[in-house]
């Protein structure tokens, strides 16, 4: 089967038509004219294409979802070739500059930034969300030492849509409203106490007279018999890093998050499966990645034979940290990060591995294999070079993406639930397998 695609006729010819695609089915040498709205055609407009009445009719097929658009979203613009990100129609440069999470939080989900007394409402409500049930605290008693804090997260995420039945009520605004709280706030306290588990060292609870990022590190790195006070530029530097990672249009995870809240699931257990998608070293998980690989090399000296080996590799063996689905220039983050690592680098003291960075960015900048694909560093190559200069174990890192990913999450989710063309997301297939046989029995095998 061929079918041949296009230009249209002029729109006057073609009554009613304005922007289409004319396509002719070579098979029957029908034409139909395919709407394009938006610079897209929608997929199921390709149903009317059939053979016969019988025919299904044609089906698009896009593995990995490489051109295909899933929802309409209000919520983040990218252009990838120009290294364009936006919240809401906000360059990621400005809010970055000059707000905090917590108000880029409350900008995602409600679309307008705060005004003052929303934002002390917002930030209010999210403070006094941030206390964990004592028997949450008990399941994460149950993990072994090692275990992985994704793993952790993932789990005891999944664990609070116990805890919180009321969160199946997606339907009511004001339910959904009060999980969005509960989910941004209890977060980090469900991060730093899979820290601190690990640690074998006692929980350290919320603390409502300080900020998001600093309660945040308390709760990480405070001893119970010491006082603890982060250096402001390490809260900032925290509370930056969060911002870029708030949300990224239609990635792994946010996908992950709507196509499990597509069934109508609550929001719990959708958060802990868009995390388990986060988790895997192609997406969030590469942070911790790119730290392993610059230990692996060691020395600026030994970057060339590491990028040769990548060469070699042709895909197997990866430069984590660069390289992106959609940004096909440098990625607007990653340069953000690197201006706050210097800041962070002042107080900290210089990380040797920034040496081993800044060279591998260099070399794989000019390197023609680099350049003819487009490979750039992306938001992971710089960031866990800050959380180790923090005192962040590198197991922990992709935590400290999910915290703030989770804002990004439920405003998606929320948007998919109310956006009147969504329903439960059900892809089709293209059936390779056996055609019909018959069954044969366990002796005749
Ligand atoms: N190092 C070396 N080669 C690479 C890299 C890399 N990091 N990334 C892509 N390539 C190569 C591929 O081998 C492929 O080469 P080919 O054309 O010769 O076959 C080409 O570039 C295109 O790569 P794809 O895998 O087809 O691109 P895709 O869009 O599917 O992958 C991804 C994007 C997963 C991010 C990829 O670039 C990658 O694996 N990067 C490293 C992991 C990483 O940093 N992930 C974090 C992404 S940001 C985030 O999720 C938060």
């Amino acid at each position: 089967m061929s079918t041949m695609v296009g230009t249209p006729p002029p729109a006057a010819s073609r009554e009613g038509i304005r922007d289409a695609l004319m396509v002719v089915d070579q098979r029957t040498g029908k034409s139909y004219d395919i709407p394009i709205s938006d610079g897209a055609i929608r997929a199921t407009d390709l149903r009317q294409i059939k053979v016969d009445e019988e025919d299904f009719g044609l089906l698009s097929y896009d593995p990995a979802f490489m051109n295909t658009a899933s929802c309409r979203s209000r919520i983040t613009y990218i252009d990838g070739d120009k290294g364009i990100l936006r919240y809401r129609g906000y360059p990621i440069e400005q809010l970055a500059g000059k707000c905090t999470y917590l108000e880029v939080a409350y900008l995602l989900l409600h679309g307008e930034l705060p005004r003052p007394s929303q934002y002390a409402e917002w930030v209010r409500e999210i403070t006094y969300h941030t206390m964990l049930h004592e028997s949450l605290k008990k399941f994460m008693e149950g993990f072994n030492y090692d275990a992985h804090p994704m793993g952790m997260l993932i789990a005891t995420v999944a664990a609070m849509s116990t805890f919180y039945p009321d969160a199946r009520d997606i339907h009511d605004p004001s339910s959904r409203r009060k999980q969005a709280h509960r989910l941004i706030a209890k977060v980090p306290t469900l991060a730093a106490f899979a820290y601190r588990h690990s640690l074998g060292q006692p929980y350290v609870y919320p603390d409502n007279e300080l900020s998001y990022p600093e309660n945040f590190l308390n709760m990480l790195f405070k001893f119970p018999a010491d006082s603890y006070r982060p250096h402001p530029a390490i809260v900032k530097a925290l509370d930056v890093l969060f911002i870029l990672h708030a949300d990224h249009e239609q990635n792994c995870g946010t996908h992950a998050m709507r196509g499990i809240g597509s069934s109508r699931t609550d929001p719990y257990s959708a958060v802990s499966g868009a995390a388990a998608a986060l988790y895997g070293p192609l997406h969030g998980g590469a942070n911790e990645e790119v730290l392993k690989m610059l230990r692996e090399i060691g020395s600026a000296a030994r970057v060339p034979a590491f990028i040769e080996e990548v060469k070699k590799g042709k895909g197997e063996k990866r430069l984590m940290g660069f390289g992106h689905r959609v940004y096909k220039n440098y990625d607007p983050r990653a340069r953000i990060i690197k201006q706050i690592a210097d800041e962070v680098f002042e107080v900290t003291g210089r990380n040797p591995l920034l040496d081993v960075a800044l060279e591998l960015e260099r070399i794989a900048l000019q390197d023609e294999y680099f350049v003819r694909r487009k490979l750039y560093p992306n938001v992971d190559f710089y960031s866990g070079l800050i959380y180790q200069a923090i005192g962040i174990p590198t197991a922990a890192f992709t935590v400290l993406f999910a915290i703030p990913r989770t804002a990004g999450w439920i405003a998606q989710w929320e948007e998919m639930l109310l956006d009147p063309e969504q329903k439960i997301a059900r892809p089709r297939q293209l059936y390779a397998g056996e055609p019909e046989r018959s069954f044969v029995a366990m002796e005749d095998r």
